[in-house]
């Protein structure tokens, strides 16, 4: 069974046909969803829906899209969401420079608060970085002790060997199986199998044959089945060390 490590279900694009999608989830091999938050009202769908489904668990926290409206309320809020025990992760949490929609200043004031907020709560992370590799890394650096993955990976095989160095996971989306991924391609090759997630970051980032169509989790094992093409390894090989991996990182054990 796969484990799709990063997904928006409680999303919009999915109200129409959302139970029928979970309800399928077995048939498409998928055991596992990571359902994540981008700010306090996602993050509450988020915990709704893994209250709702057993193989469903949640992360809480503010992207930095969202990084303008994190308070000292909205920490109090994820605080009090991440005594649910349905609650496994703050994500996604992090820095994105390719659009400056928020002031860079704003979003590392933002990311630095919830990585203390998972120090505190001894939760791992679900980090979202674009275009910010070397201010992510600084800013991870300055919390040893918090761990986790950077999901839908976009940086070097340097950093990604120092991410592996850390402790941390690195997460593939769709992205892995495009023509153009020539960087992600890179390190699914050559990072070590126990440090790999899968994740299907819908309803963005379907794989190909689907690409540019709305994403959901049933497409998580066309990026195990890629990463196994990449590594020459059965898919089963990498169907099952991803769900180790997810398991292990989110402390699931049921
Ligand atoms: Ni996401």
């Amino acid at each position: 069974m796969y484990f799709d490590s990063h997904t928006h279900l409680d999303d919009r694009a999915f109200d129409a046909d959302r139970e029928e999608i979970l309800g399928n989830l077995k048939h498409y091999g998928v055991g596992w969803i990571m359902n994540v938050g981008c700010d306090e009202e996602s993050s509450r769908r988020s915990v709704a829906l893994a209250e709702q489904y057993p193989f469903v668990y949640a992360a809480v926290g503010s992207h930095p899209d969202a990084a303008a409206a994190l308070d000292d309320k909205t920490l109090e809020v994820y605080r009090g969401l991440c005594a649910n025990p349905r609650v496994r992760a703050i994500g996604e949490i992090g820095l994105d420079y390719h659009y400056e929609d928020v002031p860079r200043k704003i979003q590392q004031r933002c990311f630095e608060r919830q990585l203390a907020l998972a120090a505190e709560l001894k939760l791992p992370v679900i980090v979202h970085e674009r275009e910010a590799h070397e201010d992510g890394m600084a800013m991870i650096r300055n919390f040893p002790q918090v761990h986790g993955v950077f999901h839908c990976y976009s940086g070097s095989l340097e950093q990604a060997k120092e991410l592996v160095r850390l402790g941390w996971y690195i997460g593939f989306t769709g992205v892995v199986t495009f023509k153009n991924a020539r960087k992600a391609v890179q390190v699914a090759q050559w990072l070590p199998l126990e440090r790999i997630l899968i994740e299907t970051d819908s309803p963005y980032m379907a794989p190909e044959p689907y690409r540019g169509r709305r994403n959901d989790s049933r497409y998580v094992p066309l990026v195990a089945q890629q990463i196994a093409r990449l590594r020459e390894v059965p898919p089963q090989t990498v169907e099952q060390a991803t769900t180790e991996n997810a398991r292990r990182l989110f402390g699931i054990t049921e």
